[in-house]
């Protein structure tokens, strides 16, 4: 949802400044710009597309820059078209700034400053802020700057460099994330850590209501009320390599295949005597014994996990769970209480209607338990208790590798939740760890051999729409199969419970319509089987994702794709990864921007 860069030091900014952008890509490519102290002057280029189409193409024809600072923006657009105009940096030769999120009063303080002689280009609302900055500006920017953003509401981060005072860049954030880099000479503001890992892993990460003061020397932070506040350095710890692509055509590709790893880094320091441990979050037996409900919160991909989460829980602990859209947990007036349990499920800690679920959970008192993949972001820090995936950055847009270690984790605490209510014994508990253990290795095999799925992609890729079907587990598979295609193939699937089709959806089936069935329940097998049937004299054709014992007839199936063994209820990790290839192919084959889906962005930061 828009990526930040900025950068203060003593080399020639743009091709750094480029590359961060790069680096945040997947937060928005409707277009992107930088602004760099040049001469007496501030410079801007910006330009509508991708990076590469845009921007590069454009800096490619300017004269060569000699500046040592500037910001820059990748943009998802929100107020605006994509345009060069609505691009960002925005400002008036006196103010640039780049802005993440969203200014919720920007047509009230547009007003007032029209009122006071402004004039405005571009349909943003961040045009409202920069024009702020300048109407406020009395020559001591940190004065500006408090004063601007105390006016303004939403949710935003912003970098703003001022044209009288030169190589030194500021930064201020309300929800949105920003972090400031300390370089050895130098210093970084970025997004997120993605962006400057290549030039430093330490970092500062800025709060809400503060701001920031950055020159090559360093930086100081300042409250609203202009007091200095001291903050501790944060150190990234992971790979650069795990930012790059690696040999891979796409980022989407890799993350698949990084998921067997992914699977034991998360799991493996969660099993302690061959039991699921959750003492690192401070989440013990007594409480989770002392729940009433468990509600299971996240968006896309995240809520998908929450699905599985809600099957194995209910089916081992025999205790409700509620899973939730967030952006309609939000606004509903959930039925929640002090004694229940929420669990917050985020790739990136960041997304706005997840953290809203989040303060709203909090609020009333409920237990709360994120997970989360990014450290240190807005909702691992907001939830009384965070437990963290250990996927490494997932820098493909369609996320793959993150569901699947968020998954992982529904059944580790469905495994803990079941042992501590006494559903399971010990004994029991301990075999159920022991066969997640092996799925990473299932998961391998999968991954193996990809030829199966570019079989079956070339057959998707000429279809306007399709069905996924499943029961039980294998439909909330499903959901996560479809949206998997759909975001990234451009191709409208749904995915429907099996017994379901017949009250309605499957009036849709055509000749030749593709209808991918996910059967890895053995005990729901024969039902699933009748309604592939069902589909199949009414000519569709059927792909069917199965355990390699089950047997089916030949006629009913066109396309078999069959899974190594696992217990039917973990099935889910080992199915998915089909499902991610034959998406992954299928964009692929129709030779679209893969980690790139229009219209997305990565990082959902507005609601
Ligand atoms: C789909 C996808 C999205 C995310 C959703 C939540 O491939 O990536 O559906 O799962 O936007 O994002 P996080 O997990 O960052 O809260």
């Amino acid at each position: 949802m828009c990526g930040i860069v900025g950068y203060v030091g003593a080399k020639e900014c743009t091709a750094i400044l480029v590359n961060s952008l790069t680096k945040l890509e997947y937060r928005g490519y409707d277009s992107a710009g930088i602004a760099v102290f040049e001469g007496d002057r501030i410079k801007t280029v910006k330009a509508k597309g991708k990076l590469k189409e845009g921007l590069i193409k454009k800096l490619e024809n300017e004269p060569h820059f000699t500046a040592t600072a500037g910001i820059g923006h990748t943009r998802w657009a929100t107020h605006g078209e994509p345009s060069d105009i609505n691009s960002h940096p925005i400002g008036n030769g006196r103010v640039s700034i780049v802005h993440n999120g969203i200014i919720e009063n920007y047509r009230k303080l547009k007003e007032f400053l029209i009122s006071k002689g402004y004039g405005f280009e571009s349909q943003t609302d961040t045009e409202a802020v920069a024009k702020l900055l300048d109407y406020n500006y009395d020559g001591d920017p940190i004065d500006t700057i408090i004063r601007t953003i105390a006016d303004i509401e939403g949710a935003y981060s912003l970098g703003i460099m001022f044209r009288e005072h030169k190589n030194r860049i500021f930064a201020a954030r309300k929800e949105s994330p920003l972090i400031v880099g300390k370089g050895k000479g130098e210093m970084f503001i970025a997004s997120d850590v993605t962006a400057i890992i290549e030039y430093t892993r330490e970092y500062y990460l800025l709060e809400p209501g503060e701001v920031a003061d950055i020159t090559a020397d360093g930086v100081t932070f300042y409250d609203m009320h202009k007091n200095v506040i001291e903050k501790e350095l944060q150190v990234a710890t992971w790979d650069v390599s795990a930012a790059e692509k690696g040999g891979y055509a796409h980022f989407m590709l890799k993350e698949i295949c990084e998921q067997p790893d992914a699977l034991k880094k998360t799991i493996n320091p969660r099993i302690k005597n061959g039991l699921p441990d959750f003492s690192e979050c401070g989440l013990t037996d007594e409480k989770l014994r002392s729940y009433h409900h468990i509600y299971i919160v996240g968006c896309g991909s995240a809520m998908h996990a929450g699905m599985v989460g809600k099957y194995v829980i209910e089916k081992l602990a025999r205790t409700p769970v509620v899973v939730d859209i967030a952006s309609e947990f939000r606004y509903r007036d959930p039925l929640l209480a002090p004694d229940d349990l929420v669990v917050i499920i985020s790739q990136s800690g960041e997304t706005a209607d997840t953290l809203a679920a989040l303060k709203l959970a909090n609020s009333i008192g409920a237990d709360t338990l994120a997970i989360v993949n990014v450290v240190g972001s807005s909702i691992a820090r907001e939830a009384k208790m965070v437990m963290y995936t250990l996927a490494g950055p997932e820098i493909s847009v369609c996320s793959t590798k993150a569901y699947m270690v968020q998954a992982a984790f529904m059944y580790l605490l469905a495994f803990r939740v079941a042992y501590a209510r006494n559903a399971i014994d010990e004994e029991q508990c301990r075999q159920l760890i022991s066969e997640l253990s092996q799925i990473p290795s299932k998961v391998q095999k999968c991954v193996d051999d990809q030829t199966q799925y570019q079989k079956v992609a070339s057959k998707l890729i000429s279809a306007d729409s399709l069905l996924y079907i499943g029961r039980g587990l294998d439909y909330a598979l499903s959901m996560e199969g479809s949206l998997k295609l759909k975001e990234i193939s451009y191709i409208h699937s749904e995915s429907y419970a099996a017994g379901e089709l017949k009250h309605g959806t499957i009036s849709l089936i055509e000749d030749g319509m593709p209808v991918i069935a996910v059967a890895t329940q053995h005990d729901l097998y024969e039902k699933t089987m009748s309604n592939i049937k069902e589909v199949k004299t009414r000519g569709a054709t059927v792909v069917m994702v199965c355990s390699e014992d089950m047997k089916f007839d030949g006629n009913d199936v066109d396309y078999p794709v069959m899974l190594p063994l696992a217990r039917d209820l973990l099935m889910p990790l080992v199915a998915v990864v089909p499902l991610q290839l034959i998406a992954y192919y299928t964009a692929a084959l129709k030779n679209f921007d893969v980690d790139h889906p229009r219209n997305l962005a990565k990082s959902v930061t507005v609601e």
